[in-house]
């Protein structure tokens, strides 16, 4: 599928749930959340539907995102149907890392039943070595956890690992060089993502906004002048570094600041209940639960539903004209 732009869409983010058991300042402060009604959020079937049409659109790579999708009951039952799909070559998950280590009654952990479930890939989210500053910034102490959930991770033989820092100022930009030794010690892809305006409410403001050009410079002031690598390309707008000396590469994901961000964008995004998102950051979206649950409307409906969406996918994401207050992030499927 190609938009109107030469965009070549083959990669679709799907948010299974918007709950999550974390309360992160950027995404959903607020301690009580007022989580959707069972059915307005799609069943994993509905959801497979979705993949499998999309799989014959030209769909060969699809994410699992929430909330926290590890908090949706029978996950790993979907994600081995999901990785079945003919078609879906590339299967990644991005989760907050708080369950992975979690045990499952067959004795595995979490991380384990969802390697073997066929996933390749899995991002986690983590912005502080600092467990205050983890509590503080997630409303949760769940730091030990995630360090578990890592190692869980990293047992469970992933093809790649990838750590997601969301860039503070004021909360962890003191912390960047820590991160890098971090993820350098366990062999762990680590990007720092830009502060982007989506969230229930403004808990972080402009006021934390840390540029990725400011972060790479803070780094470099330590690390010495890092070099592009613009070789290295991931499913994502990451702009990639190599570390002088060490060959460690860090990414950077310039929402905000990177006029050239949306230039190669591939995705699509689905949210738990049902709508397709063709931007990130932009309000369009267009309702498939309807037709997913209308007896009359059959895969070919689905599947002129997702090229429509297509045609419409915006040149590029309007965050620098549009703020977003009152999305939270996870619930456009992160
Ligand atoms: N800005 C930037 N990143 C965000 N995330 C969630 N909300 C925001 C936001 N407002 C990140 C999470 C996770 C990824 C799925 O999205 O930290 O790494
Ligand atoms: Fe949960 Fe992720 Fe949102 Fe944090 S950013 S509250 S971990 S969904």
């Amino acid at each position: 599928m190609e938009d109107r732009f030469g965009h070549h869409i083959s990669y679709l983010r799907v948010s299974i749930t918007d709950r999550c058991n974390e309360r992160c300042q950027y995404c959903m402060p607020h301690e009580e959340q007022d989580w959707l009604p069972r059915s307005e959020v799609l069943s994993y079937e509905e959801i497979l539907r979705v993949i499998r049409v999309g799989a014959g659109l030209g769909i060969s790579k699809v994410r699992v995102t929430g909330g926290e999708p590890l908090t949706r009951r029978d996950v790993v039952w979907f994600l081995e149907e999901l990785a079945r799909i003919d078609g879906i070559r590339d299967l990644g998950l991005s989760t907050n890392g708080t369950l992975l280590a979690r045990p499952l009654a067959d004795g595995r952990t979490t991380a384990q039943a969802v390697r073997d479930a066929g996933v390749r890939t899995v991002n986690v989210s983590l912005d502080t070595l600092d467990r205050d500053t983890y509590a503080k910034t997630t409303g949760r102490d769940l730091f030990p956890d995630v360090i578990a959930g890592i190692d869980a991770a990293r047992d469970a033989g992933f093809e790649k690992i990838k750590l997601n820092t969301v860039l503070m100022r004021h909360r962890n930009e003191h912390e960047l060089w820590d991160l890098a030794a971090f993820a350098h010690e366990r062999g762990l892809l680590l990007r720092f993502i830009e502060l982007m305006p989506v969230s229930t409410t403004e808990v972080l403001t402009e006021d934390n906004f840390l540029a990725a050009g400011e972060a790479k410079r803070l780094l470099e002031y330590r690390l010495g002048p890092l070099t592009a690598r613009p070789d290295i390309r991931t499913n994502g707008p990451a702009s990639y570094f190599e570390v002088p000396g060490t060959g460690q590469i860090l990414g950077f994901i310039g929402a905000m600041t990177n006029l050239h961000f949306c230039e190669s964008c591939n995705k699509l995004r689905l949210t738990c209940e049902g709508k397709l998102r063709p931007c990130l950051g932009s309000h369009l979206e267009f309702d498939l639960r309807e037709a997913l649950r209308d007896p009359s409307m059959d895969d070919a409906d689905i599947a002129r539903i997702i090229r429509e969406v297509v045609a419409r996918k915006p040149e590029k994401h309007d965050f620098r004209e549009n703020y977003q207050p009152g999305r939270k992030m996870i619930a456009i499927g992160g």
